[in-house]
């Protein structure tokens, strides 16, 4: 074994360090956490880290390493686990190099000689927004097959004080809703085998202490980068000792090592935070920013979208479709979306996809008429797809009744009359991109909506075996594909709303369908919870028709246009349906959206803590020169006065002038009725100057507002 590494290395970004101990049997993470000054020796970290022999335990404490290992005498749950035909099992690979790549990057290359396999772990950390990024890479050097069980992208160790488990749960038309649980002895454990993101079990966790809020407090936030299954777990050893594990599951037999072979696991980001969860969220946004999207947001604003979905669902026809893009265009949209229905055959959901072709009932004269139409309009033309699936009724079907995943001879369980393409065959690959490619060649098309609309939940190939791996890697080079041969055009990842938010998938794709619900209530808990790891601009937000198709609750324009702004803006609604009154608060949200989405879209998120009748955020600009603050009331409470609101992240010293935009009309306060005449606060309030700092400390008592109303408030500040 060479030993010509250091015994420790450590990464530092602005306000974080990580340590890893590396001359030992294998890396450990023991130290990561504040920032450390250089005063902090290693040594001192690994003096402080001995512990008392617990009797009837292990003399030695076995490690927390990166990929801890039950060849090491670690008890808990093992973050590789393989077998072969003899001791393979106990694997323990010990540190034989290392890489640093610039400042930042650091690989670890380890081996176990005796079993020979090899682990190679990346880790990689972003100064600026404190986040890391690690990974795992294990290699069969032998000459035996090994049946690769597990393998986390990393095992973290978090303090014990950090016993805070926020996690997600949700559902179709109701994702990213917060789950808090105390940790426990035992493990945390979520695992996803839906074979995409899922809409319940959100691949990300955040640890954090008991007095952390939104703004203060310390939290440790973890996502992995990946769009199929998936594990993370969060243990607490009877020890006390507490850690953080996140990998892809695999199916039995999913991953075999053949000799040579290597397996890499999806990339794991997680960084930490002395600043709240808003603090945290901050710094993932501006990890997202700034290394994980393509889109640039200099040279091109996300433009307001309309999409056809709730407006007429598959009624398409070319009259009707260009009189909607009449309306949008009148309303100020910028980009003109048609979603499912177009191709042939496709007149509800039983029919047509596969068929990637224009239905010629619909559109006599194929797309062009509609993509001339909305374009002379002013606007961009997107289209809908759903590249993966195949409905039984379709001519691909007919042709191709072998190309899907099945656990045949099993029957298959049922899932919006549609099956699963088998990706892992060149030919299904190559037929898609065709497509793809053909249509955008032929027609003006900006945008995709790139849906996903089944669980892969029966995934054998064609012989068989377990696929979800395979299929996610082909997905993501079909992707890069059509990316690579249409880098102009831009790619929105949608499964039936959000179960497909994910870093993995946001390395080729440009904006997230955050949910099918377009309650705004709703919409409120659903993008609050995406706001942790997804900053505004990735998340489309959509205004939606006046009673929710989905929830049918009935909600007014002022109420259902505040919470679009936050995110990218758009509406989905039949817009012949529209009053007067709704299309004037309908095109003041779009003008409002316009005019502050530049920094709404690279501007810092707040998330404030207020009372659970009430939901609050903010967007304060980069440099602190104006801010946009919403206060949603969601219900009536028994408080008499209305709650004082105090802003956040302005710059303490500097002089704000404080405007309410929303809601227009002043029908959205309380009470309603004439006979009362209420004066509310708000024209006292408005455009008058105060300090930063007393926004902050003090600041100012909401008026009286009709419960499902919203109220949003600019700040400028007088340079
Ligand atoms: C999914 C999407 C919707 C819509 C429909 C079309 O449910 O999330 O927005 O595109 O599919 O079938």
């Amino acid at each position: 074994m060479q030993n010509n590494y250091p015994d420790f290395v450590s990464l530092k970004g602005k306000n974080t360090s990580l340590t890893i101990a590396l001359n030992r049997q294998a890396p450990q993470v023991i130290y990561w956490g504040k920032k450390l000054s250089d005063k902090t020796t290693e040594q001192m970290l690994t003096t402080l880290r001995i512990r008392q022999e617990v009797p009837a335990s292990p003399m030695r404490e076995a490690k927390r390493s990166l990929t801890t290992t039950t060849g090491e005498g670690f008890s808990g749950n093992p973050g590789l686990k393989l077998f072969g035909d003899q001791a393979q099992w106990a694997v323990v690979p010990k540190v034989t190099s290392i890489e640093m790549i610039g400042e930042n990057k650091l690989v670890i290359n380890n081996s176990d000689d005796y079993r020979k396999i090899t682990v190679i772990h990346t880790v990689v950390i972003d100064p600026e927004s404190d986040v890391l990024r690690f990974d795992s890479k294990v290699v069969n050097d032998g000459t035996e097959d090994i049946q690769l069980e597990w393998c986390t992208a990393a095992t973290l160790p978090v303090p014990a004080h950090t016993d805070q488990i926020l996690g997600f749960e949700g559902h179709w038309a109701g994702e990213f809703h917060e789950q808090r649980t105390q940790q426990f002895f035992g493990t945390y454990l979520r695992e996803n085998r839906r074979g995409r993101t899922s809409h319940d079990c959100f691949p990300g966790i955040i640890m954090h202490t008991k007095t952390c809020d939104q703004q203060q407090g310390e939290a440790y936030g973890f996502h992995l980068g990946w769009s199929g299954n998936h594990r993370l777990l969060s243990e607490k050893m009877s020890d006390g000792r507490s850690f953080v594990q996140l990998g892809e599951l695999l199916l039995p037999g999913e991953y075999t090592l053949k000799s040579g072979d290597s397996y890499q696991s999806p990339k794991l980001y997680a960084t930490y935070s002395g600043s709240g969860l808003s603090g945290m969220s901050r710094q993932f946004h501006r990890y997202v920013r700034s290394n994980l999207m393509k889109y640039n947001a200099a040279e091109k604003v996300r433009p307001v979208h309309y999409n056809t979905w709730e407006g007429i669902y598959f009624d398409h026809d070319v009259e009707t479709i260009n009189g909607l893009a009449d309306r949008a265009a009148e309303l100020g949209v910028e980009r003109f979306v048609l979603d499912d229905g177009w191709f042939i055959g496709r007149n509800d959901d039983t029919a047509g996809l596969g068929d990637w072709y224009v239905d010629e009932e619909a559109f006599p004269d194929g797309l062009g008429p509609v993509v001339d139409h909305v374009n002379s309009l002013g606007m961009e033309f997107g289209l809908w797809f759903e590249p993966e699936m195949i409905n039984p009724n379709s001519n691909l079907y007919r042709a191709h009744p072998d190309w899907i995943l099945s656990t045949a001879p099993n029957e298959d369980v049922g899932f919006r009359n549609q099956l699963v393409l088998d990706l892992t065959r060149p030919e299904v690959v190559e037929y898609l991109f065709e497509r793809l490619d053909s249509l955008l060649k032929e027609y003006n098309i900006k945008y995709i909506k790139w849906d996903m609309n089944r669980d892969i939940n029966q995934p054998g190939d064609q012989y068989g075996r377990p696929a979800i791996h395979r299929q996610t890697n082909a997905l993501y080079a079909l992707l890069d594909k059509v990316k690579q041969a249409h880098p102009t055009v831009e790619i929105e990842s949608c499964s039936s709303g959000g179960a497909r938010a994910d870093y993995g998938v946001l390395e080729r794709t440009d904006r997230v369908w955050t949910s099918d619900s377009n309650d705004a209530l709703d919409r409120l808990k659903i993008q609050k919870g995406f706001s942790y790891f997804f900053p505004a601009e990735l998340m489309g937000t959509h205004v939606g028709p006046r009673d929710c198709h989905i929830t049918h609750r009935s909600l007014t324009m002022s109420m259902r246009a505040s919470v679009v702004l936050f995110g990218h803006m758009g509406m989905e609604m039949d817009l012949r349906e529209l009053t007067d009154d709704e299309k004037v608060e309908l095109k003041a949200m779009v003008n409002l959206y316009k005019e502050h989405r530049h920094f709404i879209h690279s501007g810092d998120l707040y998330r404030l803590s207020l009372p659970d009748y009430a939901q609050g955020l903010g967007v304060v600009a980069k440099d602190k020169s104006e801010a946009l603050f919403s206060y949603s009331l969601l219900r009536g409470h028994t408080a008499g006065l209305p709650d004082q609101f105090r802003f956040e992240g302005l710059d303490p010293e500097a002089i704000y002038k404080l405007h309410v935009v929303w809601p227009i009309r002043s029908g959205d306060f309380w009470p309603k009725s004439s006979i009362f005449n209420f004066e509310t606060n708000l024209p006292k309030m408005d455009g008058q100057r105060f300090t930063g700092e007393a926004l902050m400390l003090l600041g100012k008592q909401i008026p009286r507002l009709a419960p499902q109303s919203s109220l949003i408030y600019h700040l400028t500040r007088e340079d």
